[in-house]
């Protein structure tokens, strides 16, 4: 296997669940316990500017309605992205990929960004994220990893930046799934913790692949995958695990 950079825990969605999840804020609140690596989820506006959200759609997690696929970044970065989670956050805005950028090269942290494209814009959306990543993280040691669930998108992004290391996430093991990998010349596969064990972290290094799991809470879980191996562990608790 090739050399590995990144560190064994990262923050999941920032460090999304004691902070708005995808903020500015996550980010800072996971660096004050300890984390020097994140995942985030990376997505268009409807002008091909990248920026931080989890869903579809805009309610959940922000003041905005609708789907982001159908506004330009400008309004999306006025949408207030704390206060549904908690009187403290409010005012946080939803930010672009260039800004966490930035704070992940000046703190010296990973990032694991996760190509999360609304429905139908998976290639425009890989293929954007890549280059922007090349970009933003130019000369720089330690490449942000680009992950999807998405097979069509890891492959934009591989056409568009072959260089920058890319993650297959599985939720299952669906038929399929390590020539999709090979084919997508991967340095990683993120699978859901439920599907990992020692066996598969073994056939995944057979490979020259890195094992990571999302996302898990619990210490018995995480005492086990990292007895087995693992290569990276994604979390919620970061109040729990210190790395
Ligand atoms: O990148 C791993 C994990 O974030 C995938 O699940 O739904 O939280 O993006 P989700
Ligand atoms: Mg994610």
């Amino acid at each position: 296997m090739k050399p590995w950079p990144y560190p064994l825990w990262l923050a999941h969605r920032g460090a999304g669940k004691l902070a708005p999840e995808n903020t500015l804020a996550a980010f800072r609140l996971g660096a004050g316990f300890g984390y020097r690596a994140f995942e985030c989820d990376v997505k268009l506006s409807r002008d091909g500017e990248a920026f931080l959200l989890h869903d579809d759609t805009l309610e959940r997690t922000s003041s905005g309605r609708g789907s982001p696929a159908e506004q330009d970044c400008a309004g999306l970065a006025r949408l207030d992205a704390g206060a549904w989670h908690s009187p403290a956050f409010t005012g946080e805005p939803l930010p672009r990929f260039a800004q966490i950028a930035a704070f992940c090269r000046a703190n010296n942290c990973a990032l694991n960004v996760e190509i999360k494209p609304c429905p139908g814009e998976e290639a425009r959306t890989g293929a954007a994220v890549a280059r922007e990543a090349a970009r933003l993280w130019a000369g720089a040691d330690m490449p942000p990893l680009l992950s999807s669930f998405q097979p069509e998108a890891l492959a934009a992004a591989q056409a568009a930046e072959p260089a920058l290391p890319r993650g297959l996430l599985l939720d299952t093991l669906w038929d399929g799934w390590e020539d999709t990998a090979t084919a997508l010349a991967v340095v990683a596969v993120i699978t859901n913790w439920r599907c990992m064990n020692r066996a598969l972290i073994e056939r995944l290094h057979a490979r020259g692949w890195r094992a990571l799991v999302y996302t898990v809470n619990d210490a018995d879980v995480a005492e086990r995958l990292i007895a087995d191996g693992i290569d990276g562990i994604i979390t919620d608790a970061v109040d729990r695990f210190r790395p």
